[in-house]
């Protein structure tokens, strides 16, 4: 496979999969949080199709394209180790969707960070709220659901709370 199968494959899985989690979570009341602005493809995609919730995202440093940077009310700026603890002090236990894409090219330290955000982002979210993930996450009680039909295992992993 080569790494152009490899980015198709992940940009079809983000997409299926961030569809099929808009659509499951459309009925919970609490904000979206998008983690990991990047060039702000997924952050668009995500304000264009979520409809009566606030979406927040969460970037240590914005370099989005200009159509695609959040309003300043709704970046919250820093570190996420930093940032998704203030979160729960400020939202509590009710965010309905949270998609994460912080990693970089090492498989190796996207696993390791994802190990250690997993409690950060766990307590976050309401009953029923879904979380859409690039990596593998390291959860208590969160559980594992099946991909779409449209998504490639191992490019993407959604979890329930
Ligand atoms: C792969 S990009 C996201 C791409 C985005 N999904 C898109 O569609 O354009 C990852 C982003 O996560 C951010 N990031 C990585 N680690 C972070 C951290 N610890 N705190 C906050 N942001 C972080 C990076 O700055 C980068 O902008």
């Amino acid at each position: 496979m080569t790494r152009l199968d490899i980015f198709i494959n992940r940009m079809v899985s983000q997409r299926a999969c961030l569809d099929h989690a808009i659509a499951a979570t459309a009925q919970l009341p609490g904000p979206v949080f998008e983690l990991g602005l990047g060039n702000g493809r997924t952050y668009h995609h995500i304000a264009h199709h979520v409809t009566g919730r606030d979406v927040f995202v969460f970037e240590r440093a914005v370099a989005s394209h200009p159509d695609s940077t959040p309003p300043e009310g709704q970046l919250i700026l820093g570190d996420v180790r930093d940032t998704l603890p203030e979160a729960l002090t400020r939202f509590g236990p009710t965010v309905s969707l949270i998609h994460a894409d912080l990693g970089g090219h090492s498989l190796e330290k996207n696993d390791a960070f994802a190990r250690m955000i997993s409690p950060l982002v766990e307590p976050l979210l309401a009953p029923g709220g879904l979380m859409v993930s690039s990596d593998r996450m390291y959860f208590d009680a969160l559980e594992e659901q099946p991909l779409p039909d449209d998504a490639v295992p191992g490019r993407v992993f959604i979890y329930k709370k």
